[in-house]
């Protein structure tokens, strides 16, 4: 590609990503959600006992929906249970960094993986006074999830901040990655979420539900702006970024990761095939192809702890870096 044609492409990428933001609707309790990041970020760069700024992840988790009404009645969804974002999360926390963690409502928390499926009302009971108290086989599990959780949010250590469509997904993704800019190399994005690559324009929506009676549907999406390549050029342009690239496929996954690394300018693609997605994933880097696999001698070791520990020391080398 010469220059002109790449410019060309930049500029149209920039129209499409205004577009994209100027016709979503409105995000609901922005200004909320603007005052609890700058909270967060002044809180965590000047931590008590003037200790040294600590580093910020913003980790994404779990699929974006794409609304076929605007009174939505059906939609289209991304695959994603979220266990990559709230697992890696916990990892990021216990290596001293702050999370804000952008997750599809619904999906899997941090802390609450020991955690029956229906937590409330397999691991609760009502005894004769009335008093609620948790039932004997869950009692270690929700006394480590309640003190975990209740201590990295009483800490300053986690901001939690939830989405279900694209429109609401790509909105806060930008306030929080301008929220971050100042932070320089400290910050780090690890985005696992799975967002749609089709929407449907909110100004060309249907407002009522869909009539069946109308016969087949016959609807058109436009493509969802990859909007790596403004976080890296505007949003936080000093910001460590890790992408993830799921396939089916493992024929493709590798290439297709490579693209992305070099396409979006990331510091680090992991690559992930889905059967396979929790016991190894590739970490395609600018000379290197890393595999990192699960502990498989220890049943309940996961694949995001040696992820994360790769991650931490190649962030670290970065920050390293940029201070020369
Ligand atoms: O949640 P689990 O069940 O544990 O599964 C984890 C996972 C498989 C969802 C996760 O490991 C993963 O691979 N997430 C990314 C899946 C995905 O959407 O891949 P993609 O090829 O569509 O997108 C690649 C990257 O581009 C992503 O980092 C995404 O944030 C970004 N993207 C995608 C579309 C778009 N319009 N803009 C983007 O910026």
């Amino acid at each position: 590609m010469d220059s002109r044609n790449g410019s060309v492409s930049e500029a149209l990428l920039d129209a499409e990503i205004e577009s994209f933001f100027d016709s979503a609707p409105p995000l609901k309790d922005r200004a909320g959600i603007i005052k609890k990041l700058k909270e967060f970020i002044e809180y965590n760069s000047t931590p008590p006992g003037k200790g040294s700024p600590r580093r910020v992840v913003c980790v994404t988790s779990g699929g974006t929906t794409v609304p076929l009404e605007q009174r939505c009645v059906r939609y289209i969804d991304n695959f994603s249970s979220g266990h990559r974002g709230a697992t890696s999360t916990e990892y990021f926390i216990k290596a001293g960094y702050a999370v804000i963690f952008l997750y599809r409502r619904g999906t899997f928390q941090p802390y609450c993986q020991s955690l029956p499926e229906d937590p409330l009302l397999e691991c609760f009971e009502c005894s004769d006074d009335s008093t609620i108290q948790v039932r004997q086989p869950h009692t270690e599990a929700v006394k480590r999830a309640v003190s975990d959780h209740h201590a990295a949010i009483a800490g300053g250590h986690l901001l939690k901040l939830s989405f279900t469509t694209i429109f609401e997904y790509l909105q806060i993704l930008q306030s929080i990655a301008m929220s971050m800019k100042d932070l320089g190399s400290l910050a780090v994005f690890y985005l696992a979420a799975a967002v749609s690559d089709f929407y449907v324009p909110w100004k060309s929506m249907a407002e009522h539900k869909i009539q069946s009676a109308s016969g087949p549907l016959d609807m058109r999406l436009v493509q969802v702006p990859k909007m790596l390549s403004a976080l890296k050029k505007e949003w936080a342009p000093m910001a460590f970024c890790i992408s993830f690239k799921l396939e089916t496929d493992s024929k493709i996954l590798l290439e297709k990761a490579e693209m992305a690394l070099k396409k979006y300018r990331m510091h680090m693609v992991v690559a992930n095939e889905l059967s396979t997605r929790k016991e190894e994933v590739t970490v395609v880097t600018g000379n290197e192809k890393i595999l990192v696999c699960r502990d498989k001698t220890q049943a309940d070791s996961d694949v995001e702890e040696p992820l994360i520990e790769l991650i931490v020391g190649r962030h670290s080398a970065y920050v390293k870096d940029s201070d020369l």
